[in-house]
């Protein structure tokens, strides 16, 4: 695997890797009830912050030692629907099952900038960088089956759903129901 250029640049928006003042940039995001509803996570706190956002900083690509990506989502400077350039929220991919060509793949978006089609911008970003620059096999999404928003998501940006687990995954005190997306690079040739 050849190691990549960062940032990535889309229409709106820069992709970069992590810095750690984003333990401030990333708290007033993580710590909302609504983004952590349907995480693993409970809401950060600074402190919680910190030691994520430290847990982040090597992931700078999946061919380094932390077989993951953790790229940090700024709107480009001058967009008329958000003012300057700011973090509105991030993205990654992981490798997953000791697997080289298996990735799964997870997006939080700041709800101030949703509905701008901005996580779409940035996960079809992120699957390009996944068949064409690392040549994945297949890339796939889990979440809780009420996330819709999720759902869609992967929807929009042509993942198929693949399967609805039945009461797989203790969360919050909760049987939760998952649901499973995924892509194949024969899929976007035959797209
Ligand atoms: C999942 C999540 C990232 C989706 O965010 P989102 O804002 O709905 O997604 P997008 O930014 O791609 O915006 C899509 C919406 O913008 C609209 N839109 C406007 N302009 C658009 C454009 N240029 N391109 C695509 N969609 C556009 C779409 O129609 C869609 O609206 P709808 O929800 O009414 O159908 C967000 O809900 C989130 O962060 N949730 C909390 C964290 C979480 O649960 N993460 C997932 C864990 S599995």
């Amino acid at each position: 695997m050849d190691p990549l250029d960062l940032p990535l640049t889309t229409d709106r928006l820069v992709l970069r890797a992590y810095r750690e003042s984003d333990a401030r940039t990333h708290l007033p995001i993580y710590s909302r009830e609504d983004v952590s509803r349907f995480l693993l996570q409970e809401p950060w706190t600074a402190e919680v912050a910190e030691t994520e956002i430290d847990k982040r900083l090597p992931r700078t690509g999946l061919e380094t030692d932390s077989r993951a990506l953790a790229l940090v989502i700024e709107t480009a400077d001058g967009l008329d629907s958000l003012e300057g350039s700011r973090v509105i929220g991030d993205i990654a991919i992981w490798l997953a099952d000791d697997s080289e060509e298996k990735a799964e793949v997870g997006w939080i978006l700041d709800p101030a900038a949703a509905g701008h089609g901005f996580a779409t911008e940035a996960a079809i970003a992120v699957l390009n960088l996944a068949f064409d620059h690392y040549g994945l096999h297949r890339v796939f999404a889990q979440m809780d089956a009420r996330n819709t928003a999720s759902a869609k998501l992967a929807q929009r940006i042509g993942m198929r759903q693949e399967a609805h687990l039945r009461r797989d995954w203790w969360s919050k005190g909760e049987w939760t129901d998952t649901l499973v997306f995924g892509m194949l690079s024969s899929d976007r040739q035959t797209a």
